[in-house]
């Protein structure tokens, strides 16, 4: 293809894990030549959030259609790749399939390897795609509907975990608010948008501590304030104002993501910081990381909303720096719904 060399590795990434369903070509590991992705979004939103077997079903009918749009886009053939990329875990049994089954029945059609990928490692690496000096090591905050993780990212795919959620996600706890103040699924970016009209100190909410664990987190106490807090008001006949709800609850949240961040970043001694997954798009989280990474002398990276949430490129990403440690999979790669981090 022109523009390209044959020293090139071009990848084709598949993303199946929840409820999108996602296709990339990567060139090099940080170029992204398309980025596919069918959300299935309106589909679970009457039923308040994702159902699995829907899910699996929406990818299995979207799945080629989303990997011929990202070839297509790409400009590019199946022949034309160097190896095909896709989520094993963790995530939905099912859903997971959907996107395995198909990768390996590709790589098998054509002949090229197969690379499975941890989809919390393609959060992470969904930063190197707009920050090209980005490289190992730096600290990174992994924030997404199933995950609340403080890593060291040693090396391309080499982890460190140093802080974990001992309760709900943070996506978990914006979701189950939203849908407590009625704004639905999914709450992260609709708690996100009510909030800019809110006062951040309008209600005082606690922020969850671990006691001696600085680095791990805990928001069931903070949703189950929320929850007494709307209860109360309402037993009081008073009407609630959910900007100013979602306001609070939102620096609750980000007071804790960010204290502990920086805190690990300073005690461990390094000079850049990373956010990852669905709830790094929040404007909140972006604006105070970025202002506590200012005045500590941290670089604060952080991908696009488009990379945050879930999709195929970030998948591709790390494909490549897996590819290229020589890392591939087996004919015999299966889903792995509760694939831990650091785990092949
Ligand atoms: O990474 P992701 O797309 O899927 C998982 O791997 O879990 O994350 C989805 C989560 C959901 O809980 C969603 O509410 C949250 O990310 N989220 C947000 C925002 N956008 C998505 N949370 C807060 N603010 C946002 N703007
Ligand atoms: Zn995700």
């Amino acid at each position: 293809m022109s523009g390209h060399t044959s020293e090139d590795v071009l990848i084709l990434a598949i993303e199946s894990s929840c409820d999108e369903t996602a296709a990339a070509v990567v060139k090099n590991g940080r170029t992204i030549l398309s980025n596919a992705i069918s959300s299935q979004i309106e589909t679970h939103t009457v039923y308040g959030g994702v159902v699995p077997e829907i899910a699996s079903r929406e990818h299995i009918k979207a799945i080629n259609y989303v990997i011929q749009r990202a070839l297509a886009e790409a400009d590019h053939t199946l022949e034309d790749m160097t190896a095909i990329g896709v989520t094993y875990g963790p995530g939905l049994v099912g859903a997971l399939l959907v996107g395995v089954a198909e990768a390996k029945a590709l790589a098998y059609g054509v002949g090229k390897p197969l690379v499975g990928v941890h989809h919390i490692e393609g959060h992470v690496s969904a930063n190197f795609i707009e920050n090209p000096d980005l490289e190992p090591p730096f600290v990174c905050l992994i924030v997404s509907g199933g995950h609340t993780h403080l890593v060291i990212v040693k090396d391309y795919g080499e982890f460190e975990i140093i802080g974990r959620t001992r309760d709900d996600a943070a996506g978990e706890a914006f979701d189950k608010v939203a849908r407590a103040v009625g704004l639905g699924y999914p709450g992260g970016p609709k708690i996100d948008r009510a909030a800019k009209e809110g006062n951040p100190h309008a209600i005082q909410f606690p922020r969850g501590k671990v006691e001696g664990s600085p680095y791990d987190f805990s928001f069931s106490g903070l949703k189950s304030a929320v929850l007494n807090y709307i209860n109360h008001e309402k037993m009081m006949g008073h009407e609630i104002y959910v900007p100013d709800l979602a306001a609070s609850f939102q620096y609750s949240v980000t007071d804790s993501l960010v204290s502990r961040a920086i805190l690990a970043a300073k005690e461990y001694g390094y000079k850049k910081l990373a956010i990852a997954g669905g709830v790094a798009s929040n404007s909140a989280l972006r604006s105070a990381m970025k202002e506590a990474c200012d005045k500590n002398g941290i670089r604060f990276y952080h991908p696009s909303p488009i990379y945050c949430t879930d999709n195929a490129a970030m998948i591709g990403t790390a494909a490549y720096y897996e590819y290229i440690k020589g890392r591939r999979s087996g004919w015999d790669l299966n889903a792995v719904p509760n694939l831990k981090l650091g785990e092949r």
